[in-house]
């Protein structure tokens, strides 16, 4: 969980014209600062990480990666240490091939080096994207690269791009060898500021979730991009979907947002703790869609406590729907997997603490706003075997 520039800042680069949201050593400082005063690290947002567009077009004459150093004017071990000392972790970004995205040095012909670079900068995650690389070196370049970062001894978490590289060329992704050598990995398209690419996004997860959700787990996992919410593009109810659905997914926690000027209610959706505890439950099952009738979805995932084969789960109600009013849905949570022969307490996670006990054959009987969400936890009723008094 933390902040990651690109959804929100790209690649500007102007510093005389947009001085508040380049990409430079201030923007990340004040991010961090905000991270923790405004009680997001505090509910587990932790890292602070740079994105493309940091770097100088030429490496150094050591033959090192270097910082702009007009933007970056302190280097990025001096930065990694002003994130360390506000007790978070900094992550930054490179390109598997011979220029990120954007144009700038990538790591192919330097793999060794710029892992050692990374850890002697203290560099905690490293974002490895796949812009100009050889689609047939990926699946032996990516794990060498992760090979040096284990070398260097240094701790980082390791976020590989490849498989989004795959899929856009058509090419089904080995994620039982991505789980091996990545902690995560983007699985598809890049996420852009609207409903219609956060849609397009969590299609995919559901088409594709028999292929990738048995290989998500503690310490590797599926990677459906950046959180939008607080930007220009997601309504608040469809802000509500992608925290629920994210959560499902137990998805990377993302935000890339300006926490300067976001609203208090996309703030709340943000530092939801009940729906946090979801996304981030031990067990790290990463949830399914269940249900598609009438352009209602119902995903669900299985969480903590369990009880022998019989878990808890969480259970998103999803409407696809355009038609004006929120539509009513009636479906027995047996239909949906919840067999549990003593029931769940069931809880609204957008709404307050409420219990209610229902059993399998109860109906999940709501109504959901279009393009919006109900989010309930439903802890499983466990038979606590009776107490004998002596
Ligand atoms: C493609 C990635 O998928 C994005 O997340 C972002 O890192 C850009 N490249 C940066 O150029």
């Amino acid at each position: 969980m933390g902040w990651l520039a690109w959804q929100r800042f790209r690649c500007i680069t102007n510093c005389t014209l947009y001085p508040d949201d380049c990409i430079s050593d201030k923007l990340f400082r004040t991010m961090a600062d905000l991270l923790v005063s405004e009680g997001y690290a505090a509910v587990g947002y932790n890292y602070i990480n740079i994105d493309d567009c940091w770097l100088s077009k030429e490496r150094g004459p050591d033959g090192r990666l270097q910082a702009d150093p007009e933007r970056f004017p302190y280097g990025i071990k001096d930065l990694a240490a002003y994130v360390h000392s506000k007790g978070l972790n900094f992550g930054i970004y490179e390109d598997f091939g011979n220029f990120t995205c954007a144009g700038y040095p990538g790591v192919i012909d330097n793999l060794k080096l710029d892992a050692e670079t990374f850890a002697s900068w203290d560099v905690d995650y490293i974002k490895l994207d796949g812009c100009y690389a050889e689609l047939e070196q990926m699946e032996t370049g990516y794990p060498e690269f992760g090979l040096y970062m284990n070398q260097t001894g240094r701790p980082m978490v390791y976020s590989c791009s490849w498989p989004a590289y795959q899929t856009e060329q058509g090419i089904d992704p080995n994620y039982a060898v991505l789980a091996e050598h990545c902690n995560l990995w983007r699985n598809y398209d890049d996420i852009q500021d609207s409903y219609a690419s956060l849609r397009h996004i969590i299609d995919y997860f559901g088409q594709k979730q028999d292929n990738m959700t048995p290989h998500a787990g503690p310490g590797h996992w599926n990677d459906p991009d950046m959180l939008l919410i607080g930007n220009y593009g997601l309504s608040y109810d469809q802000s509500r979907m992608q925290m629920a659905i994210w959560a499902i997914l137990a998805a990377p926690l993302f935000m890339s947002v300006d926490l300067r000027t976001i609203r208090p209610e996309h703030k709340e959706i943000l530092q939801n703790t009940r729906i946090i505890a979801v996304n981030q439950d031990p067990l790290g099952i990463q949830g399914q869609i269940v249900y598609n009738t009438s352009k209602i979805e119902i995903w669900t995932r299985k969480i903590t406590p369990v009880q022998g084969d019989q878990y808890s789960y969480a259970i998103a109600v999803v409407s696809r729907r355009d038609d004006g009013y929120p539509y009513r849905v009636q479906v027995p949570l047996r239909d949906v997997g919840l067999t549990n022969p003593s029931g769940y307490l069931v809880q609204d996670l957008y709404g307050d603490t409420t219990e209610n006990q229902l059993l399998p054959d109860d109906l999940i009987d709501v109504r959901v706003n279009p393009s919006g969400v109900v989010f309930w936890r439903a802890n499983i009723v466990t038979d606590l075997p009776s107490v004998t008094t002596i």
